[in-house]
């Protein structure tokens, strides 16, 4: 039982992760359990101002158990991939001393104390945006300042890896490679980075968040299907995938975006061609993401040389890379004629950096509707109202941070419960 002295301590640390998205994907798991992948993987990692998990971690003699809330809600902690990452941080923690507090934790005494956890993604967890990504990042990387961990960055992206497998890559900034690994405990299964955010600052990425009523399979049963069934699933992960992932590190280091968006596309259309080798099939994409590939095809076609790669992850949400802020306004004028926003308000069509759409003459709906249709579509090209939910627009981003700001923590110290 604890003395009242200390049930009156609370402890906590806020942390900040983004979320990424790959263009070399990971799908299909050699292990369950430590998740483990079939093949490397590559993403960018997104600007937190706009795609991120905000998380506040608390610890005090006081708490009687773990518990956790998300966007204010509290949810169970009973699952195996939060547990997993609670038990190799709390391995890892060391003496901690708060001296303004007059706290002291003791590296053994982190086994015995339960800690509260409270996280906020600022873009919606059910838009299909890659949100346990960030989350289970944010998770590891603020327990473990927490909790006084030493670990290295890659250490800790094989924790986070084991809540989630992509999040092993929002560990970092820029663009990060995932390397599978050979150990069966899955020790060299983590994150590098390949260069960081400030490398390739050019690049615009902008998210189409489409409509769906489809029910979609989750990641986990649908990769578990593809390993099960899919026989172009070794194909790509054995004699496919190690010879693109070093083109593309190389278009990378060269910034060269020719090779980078033929790799993505191709990446990304090989991903769904597994989906739909899976019995039952998959069907990710929906007619709407297939007109946004169209759309890009033929523009690509009609420059020459391609101006903007596209992206597709478990989801029908269109993810577009663009060569630079020129480009992106050029794709999203296009985007704009034919996928008109639904509701009266422009101001609600575009989060994230809404310069982009001044970039693109676009300042009211009037705008909208006085674009020219896109001179390489057929004419008249069709428009497709509503079919997009509203578009975000960010670019590469850095990795997490702890906010020490008091107004970022989400946890009341007084109470040790989430605020309201
Ligand atoms: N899943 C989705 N969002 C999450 C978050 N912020 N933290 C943990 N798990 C999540």
């Amino acid at each position: 039982m604890a003395t009242e002295a200390e049930a009156q301590w609370v402890l906590t640390a806020t942390g900040r992760s983004p979320t990424n998205i790959a263009v070399i994907k990971y799908w299909g798991k050699r292990d369950e359990a430590l998740i483990l992948p079939v093949n490397d993987s590559i993403s960018v990692t997104l600007d937190p101002d706009h795609l991120s998990a905000t998380t506040t971690v608390a610890a005090s003699p006081a708490f009687p158990s773990d518990r956790m809330w998300l966007n204010g809600k509290e949810i169970a902690l009973s699952g195996g991939r939060f547990q997993s990452c609670l038990r190799e941080i709390r391995k890892r923690a060391r003496d901690v001393e708060d001296e303004k507090k007059g706290i002291k934790v003791k590296k053994e005494d982190w086994e015995k104390l339960h800690v509260h956890i409270a996280s906020y993604n600022n873009f919606p967890t059910a838009a299909g945006l890659a949100s346990s990504a960030a989350g289970f990042a944010c998770l590891v990387f603020t327990l473990g300042k927490l909790m006084n961990v030493n670990e290295d960055y890659g250490e800790l992206s094989s924790i986070a890896r084991q809540g989630s497998g992509s999040a092993c890559r929002s560990i970092y900034g820029g663009f990060v490679k995932w390397c599978m690994g050979k150990n069966d405990d899955g020790s060299d299964s983590m994150a590098v980075q390949l260069v960081d955010e400030s490398h390739w600052d050019d690049l615009v990425i902008i998210i189409a968040v489409v409509s769906s009523k489809q029910k979609e399979t989750s990641s986990t049963s649908g990769m578990r299907d593809t390993v099960e069934t899919s026989p172009l699933l070794q194909y790509r992960a054995q004699t496919v995938v190690p010879g693109r992932i070093l083109k593309m590190e190389d278009a990378i280091k060269n910034r060269n975006f020719e090779s980078f968006a033929r790799l993505t596309c191709a990446d990304s259309n090989q991903f769904h061609a597994v989906c739909l080798d899976t019995s039952p099939p998959i069907f990710y994409m929906n007619d709407t993401s297939h007109r946004i590939i169209s759309l890009v095809e033929k523009w690509n076609h009609a420059e020459g040389t391609p101006q903007v790669a596209y992206t597709f992850d478990a989801g029908p949400n269109a993810v577009l890379i663009a060569r630079n802020r020129k480009t992106a306004s050029l794709v999203l004028q296009r985007l704009l004629y034919c996928f008109p926003p639904q509701e009266n308000d422009l101001d609600s069509y575009m989060v994230g950096d809404k310069s982009i759409l001044s970039d693109a003459g676009v300042q009211s709906l009037a705008d909208i509707e006085a674009l020219p249709p896109p001179p390489e579509m057929k004419s008249p090209s069709q428009k497709f109202k509503g079919d997009v939910s509203y578009f975000i627009c960010s670019r590469p981003g850095a990795g997490p941070k702890v906010l020490t700001d008091e107004s970022h923590t989400l946890i009341d110290s007084a109470t040790g419960l989430a605020k309201g």
